[in-house]
């Protein structure tokens, strides 16, 4: 069984830890805060639930001792401000590209061979610079954005069919911005029956509008950003990391020449298992689909170039 460490002990981290208690598959999970008293907490919150979790894992709550989160298999950093009611993700770019900075070096320093799994926004330019920044393999580092936006769109599919969750299977690449995601609505299904044969054009439109405003959505509603879906998520993505199971995820991955992209961390569905992400798939998009995965790019790459104009990177 594995060693999971969570970097940040807010929402998003506390309810990541909290999924991963329900899916069962790590022997410890070690939950980091700079924060006194949080980590801890929260950890022992959780132990004093674990039987009626149904799991031993132990969890353990540190204030900033990286030393003890040493030899995880997967790291996921949700450290870094949330967005708050009217910003974007891209605004958060100065404040949190120095936090994923030092929490990744310190995280390396002890687990060097650890999946990191980037959560922090804007996610594809945070999850660039840790890859960058350290030097690490490509594999080694994906971001959580595509598994949280399929499952929003998923939901939006749901409702507008009427039908259970459970039932549908649909994608969202591109990046993780309200502008710049995809909801691909042509390969969506139920159960194995195109939506865009069942769902009149309008309905598409608003399903796939409402999909890309989904984490906006929430924040105005809760005045901070999600956590629930994105803890679960993020969960989701450990397990088949930590178990091998090999998922086709839609993930932040650094492509070299895939959907005709360089240099870039960007949302793409990917084989997720033991060495993080293992294999891009590529989709045979249409133009329409081309040219909104190239507009993606186009705007992810730029807010990317930020960190490189600042020599953050
Ligand atoms: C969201 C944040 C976590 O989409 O990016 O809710």
């Amino acid at each position: 069984m594995a060693k999971v460490s969570v970097i940040g002990a807010g929402n998003v981290g506390a309810s990541c830890v909290e999924a991963m208690l329900h899916l069962n598959f790590c022997s410890e999970i070690v939950l980091l805060d700079i924060k006194e008293g949080i980590s801890e907490g929260k950890a022992m919150d959780m132990m004093q639930a674990a039987k009626q979790y149904g799991t031993n894992t132990k969890i353990i709550g540190v204030t900033n001792d990286y030393s003890k989160t040493a030899n995880s298999d997967v790291v996921i950093i949700t450290s870094g401000i949330p967005r708050k009611p009217g910003m974007t993700r891209e605004e958060l770019i100065g404040v949190n590209s120095n936090i994923v900075s030092s929490v990744s070096e310190n995280v390396l320093k002890f687990s060097p061979k650890a999946v990191l799994m980037v959560i922090a926004n804007p996610m594809d330019p945070m999850t660039y610079l840790t890859l960058k920044k350290n030097k690490l393999p490509k594999n080694q580092v994906v971001g959580m954005g595509g598994q949280l936006d399929s499952s929003r769109f998923t939901y939006y599919l749901a409702q507008a069919l009427d039908v259970p969750v459970s039932d549908i299977e649909c994608m969202v690449i591109g990046g993780h911005g309200d502008k710049t995601m995809i909801p691909l609505i042509r390969f969506a299904t139920y159960k194995g029956i195109p939506v865009t044969k069942l769902l009149t054009k309008e309905v598409c439109d608003k399903v796939v509008a409402d999909t890309m405003v989904g984490g906006a959505t929430l924040t105005k509603l809760l005045g901070t950003s999600a956590w629930y879906a994105p803890g679960m998520s993020a969960a989701t993505m450990a397990k088949s990391i930590v178990m091998n199971e090999r998922k086709m995820i839609p993930c932040c991955c650094y492509l070299e020449g895939e959907y005709g992209q360089s240099d870039l961390c960007i949302g793409v569905p990917a084989i997720v298992g033991k060495n993080g992400w293992e294999k891009i798939v590529e989709l045979e998009l249409n133009e329409e689909e081309k040219a909104l995965f190239k507009a993606s790019a186009d705007a992810t790459r730029s807010t990317a170039n930020v960190l490189k104009e600042q020599n953050i990177i």
